[in-house]
């Protein structure tokens, strides 16, 4: 009898732990397929050769059929490199006759106003202009382009009512793009192509976005001056309060993020398409189609899970009805906007997202970005993804190279009774090849990416700072990279953790709370 229930009980734990790690199984199986379609897209589209980036240039050679295009840049305050940043908008490679580039400020005293003006003076044949908010209020710092928390939207929207072209380019002051990036992005946009692939089905491409990466670069005149700290990326509302370690560290770390986990997640899901998966560092789309996808809330009433709330409802229905380019104030409510966005054209207008094998390039101070403050942003960045996608969040744990490593091993070893002994839950060997596996396809995309930024533009138009001598590949041992690499890893889940536990985000130095229909309130 007793030896009996003994057995029972063993063979039912054992039930529930054969199920567990058939779960866990397909997740990891899951997983590694996602993570390794990102490897291979990014094999595929970004690496640079020179055949490839030749041909590529021949198939666009044509100018005729370009369109027209209105850069909008939000700017505030002074970011690191930020001429360098701004002017990559100006040498575009199109014809001149049919782009503009509008740069958007609140306050008309705006630190960064001289250095668009000399940019100004320097590219004087391209049309380009400085667009301030009307009535700024500088005790307030309030101006009357108030339409919702998000002061990102408020900047843009008048952007986007003076934007003479239908296709416009939002791109973030902090980025860099290559000067062969608008001609391809057009051409993807017009031929409805992603990565040179014409797109089949009924989703057609709405959105056409670039890799975003950083770069730890050294510190010029501009990235040490305080106000460096009011841009949206590299802003800690608190560092005064923390105890900052390791100072040069963050950088590093935000550089790793970016071009290794990052990049391989985003590039995979713009290629499944399943959802949009947008970083608003920099976006092309249209206003007409953004229009027309705002006016279409009211309309599909609650049947969407994003935009249903009777407020929500009234506001896009409100927005629409002020005309063309108002619908992008609709989204001054969100503090994701950028994703809120693409959400918004793939529900309204059947939008996918594509890619051109083009990165856009963040200089990241390397001399004063601590490990906190890469802590703070990562999780501010993760708080907000919550609220917008919160099964996909609480999922991304698993998509982590240690974790999936503990889980997946877990599973095998059950499954296929590796390591001989019955009851044995973790078997070294497999951990390790999976960790190798793991770091050695990081290491080689790091550079497959770093390698595409440096090639991606002639030498004359490459920043100082992308300069090849000052960059990774020659300047970081292996070692290094590795730490970084380590460090990396090693916050993800402390990270993870600290951004499902708490509700705040700091925005610039102010607290706010989201809602439950995602729309954020200044605490
Ligand atoms: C297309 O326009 C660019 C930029 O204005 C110019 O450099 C190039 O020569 C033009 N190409 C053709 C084929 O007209
Ligand atoms: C801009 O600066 C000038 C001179 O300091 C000042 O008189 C003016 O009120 C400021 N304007 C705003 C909107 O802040
Ligand atoms: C994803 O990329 C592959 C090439 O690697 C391509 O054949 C496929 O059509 C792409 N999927 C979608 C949905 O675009």
């Amino acid at each position: 009898m007793v030896n009996s229930e003994a057995i029972d009980s063993a063979s039912s734990v054992s039930t529930a732990r054969y199920l567990l790690a058939c779960v866990l199984f397909v997740t990891y199986l899951v997983i590694l397929g996602v993570a390794y379609n990102g490897v291979w897209q990014i094999m595929l589209n970004f690496r640079y050769s020179k055949g490839k980036k030749t041909r590529q240039e021949r198939e666009i050679g044509m100018n005729e059929s370009l369109e027209g295009v209105s850069i909008i840049r939000p700017l505030k305050g002074i970011d690191p490199e930020m001429s360098s940043c701004l002017e990559s908008s100006f040498v575009q490679d199109y014809p001149s006759d049919r782009f503009e580039i509008l740069f958007c400020v609140d306050d008309p005293n705006d630190t960064c106003i001289p250095i668009v003006e000399s940019l100004l003076k320097k590219h004087s044949h391209i049309s380009a202009r400085i667009l301030v908010s009307q009535n700024y209020n500088e005790v307030s710092r309030t101006s009357d382009e108030h339409f919702g928390p998000n002061p990102k939207v408020n900047n843009l929207a008048k952007g986007f009512l003076a934007a003479k072209y239908d296709i416009v380019w939002v791109m973030d002051s902090n980025v860099w793009a290559s000067s062969r990036v608008l001609k391809r992005s057009v051409r993807c946009m017009q031929q409805n192509i992603d990565n040179g692939r014409p797109v089949h089905g009924k989703r057609s491409v709405k959105l056409v976005h670039h890799a975003p990466m950083a770069i730890s670069v050294a510190d010029t005149e501009y990235s040490l001056s305080p106000i460096s700290s009011g841009s949206n990326f590299a802003s800690s509302g608190s560092n005064g309060h923390h105890k900052r370690i390791l100072k040069k560290f963050g950088a590093k770390l935000d550089e790793m993020f970016l071009l290794t986990s990052h990049a391989k997640f985003y590039t995979s899901f713009n290629n499944l398409s399943v959802a949009p998966c947008v970083n608003g560092k920099s976006n092309l789309y249209r206003r007409s189609d953004l229009d027309h996808a705002v006016s279409q809330i009211p309309k599909r009433g609650h049947s969407s899970a994003f935009f249903n709330s009777p407020e929500v409802l009234k506001d896009a229905f409100h927005f629409t009805s002020l005309g063309p380019g108002h619908a992008i104030k609709f989204f001054s409510r969100y503090i994701g906007e950028d994703n809120m966005i693409a959400i918004c054209l793939w529900e309204n207008v059947l939008g996918r997202t594509g890619m051109t094998g083009d990165v856009v390039v963040q200089p990241l101070s390397g001399e004063d970005n601590s490990v906190n403050d890469y802590f703070e942003r990562r999780t501010r960045w993760l708080r907000v993804r919550k609220y917008m996608v919160l099964a996909a969040t609480l999922l991304e744990p698993a998509t982590e190279s240690i974790l999936s490593g503990i889980y997946g091993n877990f599973a095998i070893t059950t499954l296929f009774g590796l390591g001989a002994k019955d009851n044995q839950y973790f078997y070294w060997p497999l951990f390790l090849i999976h960790m190798s596996i793991w770091i050695t396809t990081d290491y080689i995309q790091y550079y497959v990416l770093i390698d595409s930024a440096v090639h991606s533009d002639k030498l004359e138009l490459l920043p100082a700072w992308m300069d090849s001598k000052s960059l990774p590949p020659l300047k970081r041992s292996f070692f290094d990279w590795s730490l970084a690499w380590l460090g990396r890893e090693l916050l993800a889940l402390p990270i993870w953790v600290a951004a499902i536990v708490g509700h705040e985000i700091d925005w610039r130095g102010r607290p706010f709370r989201i809602k439950q229909d995602l729309t954020a309130e200044e605490l």
